[in-house]
């Protein structure tokens, strides 16, 4: 454990080793990776998940396939580098810092053409190290902005898991709520389990736990009548992508609850690095959604309660109209009511708050 909390990413002995979120919290377990194929599948199968850590696992992808062929001849290692590219973009569909880490690990690239294929791979690699230090000097900044706006002793519902395991470290919204305690403000949380895969009643609780940021677990259901008793001052959320006018995608049951929070006059914050915003996407319409396998919906693990044969379906995501967010917190400051015209003039703007 780290002052940002764990360390879901780290180089070790030239390879990568990601937390397998998969076996949390019954077993804490790192898996080692050598090349790009192999981050693709531990993305796409959720060894390691969260916008950010996708985005962060994604480059080192490319700085190990680098490291694989930096001995061979300049054209079987742009080859390599090609192919490795195709796979890690093709791992999973919906959180855009995925494409983000991508496209940076290629400009990286390119400045560096010129230079023989083992300082190409060194290059890459302090790149891959430089944007995971960034994503916790961003989330820390994100941390301080959201935690301003918690009053002490709110109660702030979440959901999904946006904490250090969906980051490099500290978290997106578990972020916030760190922040807010180390800045000395008593903060309770309460998690929505999260189906089907239940990232908050294994990872937010467990993060939560491990710290003795004092933390309810609920069932997702049970979300609209907390906030009609009154027992939710505000729900903060971590985003997989934010379109152009301000939509947001984030883990399936998102949008419900920012009805909920409409319904009940609920602040409804997410906390969103600049590089989930997506400006080439005009609306959450326009946002590619994941589709998982059935067994998530059916049964979990080796237990199965619905009957064979039955239809599913099984979005991952959903999208979050702008009008229902009440404000985006991002490293560069909060946007109130985020829309095309507000999002445009605050990625343009070098202003910290834009209230
Ligand atoms: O399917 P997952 O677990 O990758 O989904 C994660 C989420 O939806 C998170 O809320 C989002 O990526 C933000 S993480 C800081």
């Amino acid at each position: 454990m780290t002052d940002h909390g764990v360390e879901t990413l780290r180089w070790r002995e030239g390879c990568l080793e990601m937390i397998d979120q998969r076996i949390l919290p019954a077993r804490f377990e790192y898996l080692a990776y050598h090349d790009a194929a192999g981050v693709a599948e531990g993305i796409r199968s959720m060894v390691v998940r969260g916008a950010p850590a996708i985005g962060c696992a994604a480059t080192y992808g490319i700085a190990l396939e680098a490291m694989k062929y930096r001995a061979t001849f300049p054209e079987a290692f742009e080859d390599a580098l090609e192919h490795a590219f195709v796979v890690l973009a093709a791992s999973r569909p919906t959180a855009v810092n995925l494409f983000w880490g991508l496209k940076r690990m290629r400009r990286c690239w390119e400045a560096q053409a010129h230079l023989p294929p083992p300082e190409i791979a060194e290059a890459l690699l302090q790149e891959a190290h430089e944007v995971l230090a960034e994503d916790i000097r961003i989330n820390r900044a994100m941390g301080a902005h959201g935690a301003a706006l918690l009053a002490d002793g709110a109660r702030v519902l979440t959901h999904c898991n946006a904490g250090a395991l969906a980051t490099a470290g500290h978290g997106t919204a578990l972020g916030v709520f760190r922040s807010a305690v180390e800045a000395g403000k008593r903060i309770s949380v309460i998690a929505d389990e999260t189906r089907p895969f239940l990232q908050g009643a294994r990872l937010t609780a467990w993060e939560m736990v491990q710290e003795g940021i004092p933390v309810t677990l609920i069932t997702d259901n049970m979300a609209g009548h907390l906030m009609s008793r009154g027992e939710i001052d505000a729900v903060i959320v971590g985003t997989d992508r934010v379109a152009a006018n301000g939509d947001v995608a984030n883990k399936i049951g998102t949008y419900m609850v920012a009805v909920l929070a409409r319904r009940h006059g609920i602040p409804f914050y997410v906390a969103c690095p600049l590089s989930t915003i997506d400006i080439e996407i005009p609306d959450g319409n326009a946002i590619p959604i994941e589709e998982r396998a059935p067994e998530e919906v059916t049964g979990f693990r080796d237990c199965q309660w619905a009957p064979a044969g039955v239809t599913v379906r099984n979005p991952a995501f959903d999208v979050t109209p702008a009008e229902l967010v009440t404000a985006l917190i991002t490293e560069k400051g909060v946007l109130m009511e985020p829309n095309l015209e507000s999002l445009k003039q605050f990625l343009g703007g070098g202003a910290e708050e834009s209230h």
